[in-house]
């Protein structure tokens, strides 16, 4: 059978096959492209003296018919994306930071190579000018003090102030639960800080502990309904291996793998459109998590550059119905947003 792992393009006179979840593309000769069609209509793919089918099976564009074990809940769009953009392996992770400050020094001179894409609205002062608070309250203040930075203190966590942050970020608010007047299912009645699409919390927490005092450094899902910690597995020797060779994460104390549990959305949601809802609601979470994070005298760094497989088998996720999608880390800080290992590249150069 044609591998549910290809997509097919036209691009100019040839037809593209793109092995989404392989990250890999062929251009088809014409007498590769008919083979391909006689496949999914005539089922021939048996024939072992047949070079353009050899040619198809080594390319894994055809395969044999296996039980596919892994199921999608929405069309095949939201599939080609998640699938596509996930385990995009760099060509050379870095090993180290010093490494992943070589290579990123690279980049950002590349980038800032090519004319810098213009602001939506350039200050020409014709809009109604609206009051400016001034106002220094302690929301105020969280929020101006919300940062990102790339240099971890060695000091730990405190097991109250992880607990405040979880509790904070996907914990259950008491007293705000859907009733069944409001058209609410028992299950789904539970509302957190951030809101949820559909109310479903389909945002599940693994907390990272490195550093946490009282708590066995490991990887733990948090329980919202008893905010509780439940083992998962040892921790990864060194964070940045998960995270697409950014090392300069290695000393972060704590931290929370976000995913999705797709099969709650697949339950209400059957377009690929609530795909996109799994993102933003990750989103928000991560945000709550930086703010109560800054609230207790914190500071955060966060990532979506994930080397899924790995982070999977570490949060023992074993099927496509709950994806990761997000790191947020935090811990005591000076404050810097450039990684030492930048900045002794930098003094060097
Ligand atoms: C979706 C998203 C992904 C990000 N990924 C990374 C990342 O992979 N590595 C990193 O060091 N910072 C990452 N950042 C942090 C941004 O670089 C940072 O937010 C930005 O420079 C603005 O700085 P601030 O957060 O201190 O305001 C990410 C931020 C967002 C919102």
């Amino acid at each position: 059978m044609v591998s549910r792992d290809c997509f097919f393009f036209v691009m100019g006179d040839a037809l593209i096959c793109w092995d989404f979840k392989n990250h890999k593309q062929y251009q088809l000769s014409a007498e590769h492209a008919k083979r391909l069609v006689s496949i999914v209509y005539d089922r021939t793919c048996n024939d072992s003296n047949d070079t353009l089918l050899k040619d198809l099976k080594h390319c894994k564009v055809v395969v044999d018919a296996t039980r596919d074990e892994s199921t999608w809940g929405w069309d095949i769009l939201s599939r080609i994306f998640h699938l596509g953009t996930k385990d995009v392996a760099l060509e050379n992770q870095p090993n180290n930071a010093h490494e992943w400050a070589t290579q990123y020094l690279e980049h950002c001179t590349d980038v800032l190579s090519e004319t810098t894409p213009t602001e939506t609205l350039g200050p020409n002062g014709h809009g109604i000018q609206l009051p400016t608070s001034n106002t220094t309250d302690e929301f105020d203040r969280i929020l101006r003090q919300r940062a990102t930075v790339r240099t971890f203190h060695h000091s730990p966590i405190p097991m109250e102030e992880l607990g405040r942050i979880l509790q904070q970020t996907l914990g259950f608010v008491d007293g705000r639960t859907l009733s069944s007047a409001e058209g609410g299912v028992e299950q789904f009645a539970k509302r957190r800080s951030s809101p949820s699409a559909g109310g479903l919390n389909a945002t599940e927490g693994y907390v990272y502990v490195a550093n946490v005092e009282g708590v066995e450094p490991g990887v733990y899902l948090y329980d919202p309904h008893m905010h509780q910690l439940h083992w998962r597995n040892q921790l990864a020797p060194r964070l940045g291996d998960l995270l697409s060779g950014q090392h300069f994460a290695n000393d972060i104390p704590a931290g929370l793998f976000l995913t999705s549990r797709f099969d709650k959305l697949w339950w209400k949601y059957e377009h690929s459109r609530a795909y996109r809802m799994a993102l933003v609601e990750v989103g928000h979470v991560a945000q709550t998590f930086q703010l109560a994070a800054t609230a207790s005298g914190m500071n955060t760094w966060l990532t979506g550059a994930l080397n899924e497989c790995s982070i999977e088998a570490l949060l023992e996720l074993e099927n496509a119905s709950e994806q990761v999608l997000f790191f947020v880390g935090c811990g005591y800080s000076d404050g810097s947003a450039i990684p030492d290992c930048l900045k002794s590249l930098l003094k060097n150069n």
